[in-house]
């Protein structure tokens, strides 16, 4: 995980920054903790993905409809494989250890880069 996400908006690379160090604290946590931290890391996804919400909403971003489907894709699948893992641990174990850091990184690079592009345009 050495790439470089940062986007030069402090408040986004701040709440990735922070996404990016509750899943790597359940990639190497014993089992015992792995469901509540898969818990938190969902809550801290949806207060992520609501907070560039609040500022696509109140600055009209052009590219806000494919975002916001792409945050309901992510959260959803999240949400998938934290209700699967429940009877089948090894499915949530996939996804923690294979998917999300993928996943993440496609939606900064691809999609959360134009928001913030917008936002130095707009002086944010
Ligand atoms: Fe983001
Ligand atoms: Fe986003």
């Amino acid at each position: 995980m050495s790439d470089n996400l940062h986007l030069n908006i402090e408040s986004m690379d701040e709440k990735h920054d922070e996404f990016l160090a509750l899943l790597s604290s359940i990639q190497s946590c014993p089992s015992s903790e792995f469901m509540p931290l898969f818990e938190e890391m969902i809550s801290h996804t949806k207060e992520h993905f609501a907070y560039e919400e609040e500022i696509m909403n109140n600055l009209k971003f052009y590219g806000k409809q494919e975002h916001l489907d792409e945050h309901a894709n992510l959260l959803g699948e999240m949400e998938y494989f934290y209700n699967k893992a429940k009877k089948f641990p090894a499915f949530g174990k996939s996804y923690i250890h294979e998917y999300a850091y993928d996943k993440f990184k496609r939606h900064i690079i691809n999609i959360d880069s134009q928001l913030a592009m917008f936002l130095k345009e707009h002086g944010f």
